[in-house]
């Protein structure tokens, strides 16, 4: 519910601004670190440079994974911009169902990881200063299923921003209605 914003704002708060910035470049790293980490030749799961490659890859998608409850609480006291008044109905709908889920898999997909190694009986650190909680007991078929989750789930990720990036190229490149300016 909106209760402190202007209902007549053309573009989003600075601090959605920024924080929409600062995942955006997160997101992208850590799924080429992600990838990196599944497919760099010579490197094994549980060996000490693999356990190095995962700190970097755990803490950066925790920090994601806090940003986007951040970014919830803000949105929902300061309502976003209305969309363009020339955007066809269906449109709205696509965006706010990209949006949506985008929202759903920025926290599912780190916390899937989160579970996997739990369910390894592996702590998981935040840039070394502290452990998360360890909130469930090994579980080997939870760790094999929460790797897949946590595979589809990046995968799901990557095809939500191919969809995303999409839009914004024809609403900058074909519509020219000025909708990165709204979040740039
Ligand atoms: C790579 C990771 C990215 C993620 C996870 C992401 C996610 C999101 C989400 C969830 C929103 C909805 C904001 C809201 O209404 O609450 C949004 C809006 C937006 N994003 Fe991204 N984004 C990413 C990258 C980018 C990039 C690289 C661009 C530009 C080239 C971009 C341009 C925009 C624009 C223009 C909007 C505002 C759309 C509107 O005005 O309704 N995003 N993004
Ligand atoms: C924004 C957050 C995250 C993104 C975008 C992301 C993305 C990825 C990607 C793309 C892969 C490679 C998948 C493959 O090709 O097989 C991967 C693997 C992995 N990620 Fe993440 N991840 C995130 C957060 C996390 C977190 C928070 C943890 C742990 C606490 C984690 C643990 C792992 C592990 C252990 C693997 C290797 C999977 C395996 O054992 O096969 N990830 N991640």
């Amino acid at each position: 519910m909106n209760t402190s914003d202007d209902n007549s704002r053309t573009t989003y708060t600075p601090v959605a601004k920024a924080i929409h910035a600062i995942t955006a470049l997160l997101v992208l790293l850590n799924i080429g670190w992600g990838l990196h980490m599944e497919h760099f030749p010579g490197y094994k799961h549980g060996q000490p440079d693999w356990n190095d490659l995962l700190f970097f890859h755990a803490s950066i998608g925790a920090l994601v994974f806090w940003l986007t409850v951040v970014r919830f609480v803000w949105r929902a006291k300061h309502q976003p911009p209305k969309e363009p008044a020339a955007m066809p109905a269906w449109q709205k709908v696509a965006s706010k169902v990209v949006h949506g889920a985008l929202y759903l898999v920025l926290l599912a997909l780190p916390f899937s990881g989160y579970i996997h190694r739990m369910a390894g009986n592996h702590p998981v650190s935040f840039w070394g200063i502290f452990n998360w909680p360890m909130l469930i007991d090994p579980n080997e078929p939870l760790r094999l299923l929460t790797d897949k989750i946590h595979v589809a789930l990046a995968l799901i990720l990557i095809a939500l921003l191919v969809l995303h990036l999409g839009a914004v190229l024809k609403h900058t490149l074909i519509d020219r209605d000025g909708i990165l300016k709204r979040m740039f």
